[in-house]
């Protein structure tokens, strides 16, 4: 066990370089199993779902190995179609991806329901409506899917999601690219990573049209081949920062991102009061004045992203006035709320609506971070506040963010991870 130890309020200022995407990771590795071939992907994010997602592949026989912190090479020749790992599966959402690939490449997959942050109810539906109606049976049983296309193969059709899913986009993309005939995804979604992979899966033989808008033409092609692709920058990470030095005051350079995918985050700060200056690839942000209030709806991109809804929360908890958050993808995003009240937040929720009464400061508290965003709007929470703060549960973090507590001290916070011994746990338990 592990704690994020912070001694709050002193402002943000340096530089700090974004990690890849985690979101768009997960799918490429997975994706790197549709040749049956070698491929280098740059640019990977160090962070326990990666490690969980490559130890997948390995048990089903890819040969992976680091060449650098963030360059990984994945020999798919001698990937067979057995099982993916439960345990590993039950771990993380994204392992459903390893369902729409091993049908994609021999025809059939048998896959643990994938597991992933609390967040509400996450079913899989979409995806299996998507592998019916490319042909394949699909069916779930004792906590696993069974699916097999009917004649060995996969076959082009046309799929209409009711309602976006990024997952679904991104599972029928990975089934569809060595599938015979023409797929038609309508009402896809539009996340940078469903248009990074899309490029990825393009730039080894796939014939993918479309992607980044709602409508995703996808030519089956007979194989794919190994390249060399790296990843684009992780727009949440990026985001996560924003929120920090919107928190703490200050200015931050945040380098190693495509400020196009930041806008539908930034309009939001800028409503705040944050300033920004934009460059090809870096964002300048700086907080000097007061912060204001701002109502947020989170929606499928290019509308404010349900995964910076808790960061932003945590800044609105100390801005001037009452903010509004509706929570528009997930039934259950709320609960870090809890914590941050108990750092003096003026707090309430009804289902899937928060209101926020702005309050002038935050103070010090043991918190506990309920998933991944949580954790992230918890150290931001910390950072303004004033006094001392413990974070548990950090392993949430670390799913995806790499190096979290070097690059805010970096920009000058009074953060560390302490590794709990046993003692301390008890003595937190009691
Ligand atoms: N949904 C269904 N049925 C399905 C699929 C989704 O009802 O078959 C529901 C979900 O329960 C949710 C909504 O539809 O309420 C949207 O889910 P979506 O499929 O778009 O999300 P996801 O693919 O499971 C990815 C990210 C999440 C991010 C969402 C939305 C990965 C591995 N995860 O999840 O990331 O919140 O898209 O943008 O890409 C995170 O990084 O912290 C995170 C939770």
């Amino acid at each position: 066990m592990t704690k994020y130890v912070i001694n709050g309020g002193r402002q943000l200022r340096g530089s700090v370089s974004i990690s890849g995407a985690k979101n768009a990771a997960l799918p490429i590795i997975a994706g790197a199993l549709l040749a049956n071939d070698v491929c280098r992907i740059e640019n990977v994010p160090k962070i326990s779902d990666v490690t969980l997602m490559l130890e997948v592949i390995r048990g089903l026989g890819a040969k992976v190995r680091l060449i650098n912190k963030s360059t990984v090479e994945i020999d798919s020749r001698g990937v067979r179609d057995i099982p993916a790992d439960d345990d590993a599966m039950r771990e993380m959402r994204a392992s459903y991806y390893m369902i729409g690939v091993m049908l994609g490449r021999f025809g059939h997959a048998v896959a643990a329901m994938p597991g992933g942050c609390d967040l509400g109810v996450r079913p899989i539906d979409r995806h299996i409506k998507g592998f019916e109606a490319l042909g394949a049976d699909v069916e779930v049983n004792g906590g696993r899917v069974y699916a097999s296309a009917k004649g060995g193969r996969l076959v082009g059709a046309k799929v209409y999601f009711d309602d976006i899913s990024v997952g679904a986009t991104i599972n029928v993309m990975l089934a569809a690219v060595l599938a015979e005939g023409q797929t038609v995804i309508e009402n896809s979604a539009k996340e940078p990573h469903i248009v990074d992979l899309a490029n990825f899966l393009n730039s080894m033989g796939a014939d993918i049209k479309g992607a980044g808008t709602d409508v995703i033409r996808i030519r089956g092609v007979e194989s794919l081949r190994g390249v060399t692709y790296s990843i684009i920058p992780d727009q949440i990470e990026a985001g996560t920062f924003m929120a920090a030095v919107a928190a703490t005051g200050g200015e931050i350079m945040i380098k190693n991102v495509i400020p196009k995918h930041l806008e539908c985050i930034a309009v939001k700060f800028e409503e705040m009061g944050v300033e920004f200056e934009k460059g090809d690839e870096y964002m300048l942000v700086r907080r000097t004045g007061k912060l204001e209030s701002t109502n947020v709806r989170t929606l499928p991109y290019p509308g404010f992203p349900t995964d910076m809804q808790p960061q932003i929360s945590a800044v609105l908890c100390i801005s001037e006035g009452t903010s509004m958050i509706t929570e528009g993808i997930y039934d259950n995003r709320f609960k870090y709320m809890d914590e941050l009240k108990r750092m003096g937040a003026k707090v309430q929720v009804d289902g899937k609506v928060a209101v926020i009464e702005g309050v002038k400061k935050l103070t010090g508290a043991k918190l506990r971070a309920s998933d991944l965003r949580a954790g992230a709007a918890l150290v931001i929470a910390g950072l303004c506040a004033d006094g001392c703060t413990e974070i548990r549960n950090v392993h949430f973090t670390e799913r995806g963010y790499e190096d979290i507590i070097s690059k805010f001290k970096g920009l000058g916070a009074d953060i560390e991870r302490v590794e709990l011994v046993e003692q301390d746990e008890m003595a937190d338990v009691g």
